[in-house]
């Protein structure tokens, strides 16, 4: 495949904004993933742009602006079943399908996505349920 960074490859920081839109609406759409989202998706969504685009080699503003993602602990206070994972792994393919990409780019993206996704699995987990301390670093 081409050696562009992956966030070249998508479109750019544009492309990504519009495929965080995109998977909210299916998020909103789905009652069982809903569900597991705050009442406000507003910060969650910011987060989850400024991620993205930092896990498709862009820029690191996730990591700049809330230090290490400490992804699955980050987790920890949703409880996640395997059936959720499948659900959100749905929605965003769905989403990045919508962007018009080629299924070489989606299949690269997916088959990083797809183990990460799952590795968020924690239901029945006992483990700390309370939010990790956010301190903005900037
Ligand atoms: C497996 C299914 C997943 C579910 C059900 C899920 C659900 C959630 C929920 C409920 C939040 C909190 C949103 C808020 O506070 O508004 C969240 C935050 C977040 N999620 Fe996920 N998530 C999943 C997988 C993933 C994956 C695979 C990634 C990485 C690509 C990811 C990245 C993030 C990020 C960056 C945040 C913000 C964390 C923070 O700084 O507080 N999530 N997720």
């Amino acid at each position: 495949m081409d050696t562009k960074p992956l966030i070249e490859l998508v479109g750019g920081p544009s492309a990504v904004e519009r495929i965080i839109y995109k998977f909210y609406t299916y998020v909103e759409l789905d009652k069982p993933l809903r569900s597991i989202y705050p009442k406000d998706l507003k910060p969650g969504k910011e987060k989850l742009r400024l991620f993205l685009e930092q896990w498709l080699d862009g820029e690191p503003q996730y990591s700049n602006l809330y230090g290490h993602p400490r992804l699955r602990r980050r987790h920890f206070p949703f409880i996640i079943s395997e059936e959720n994972a499948t659900r959100w792994l749905m929605h965003m393919r769905n989403a990045f399908e919508s962007e018009g990409l080629s299924d070489e780019i989606i299949a690269t993206i997916f088959e990083r996505l797809t183990p990460l996704a799952y590795h968020m699995v924690n239901e029945g987990e006992d483990i700390p349920r309370e939010p990790l301390q956010d301190t903005r670093l900037t």
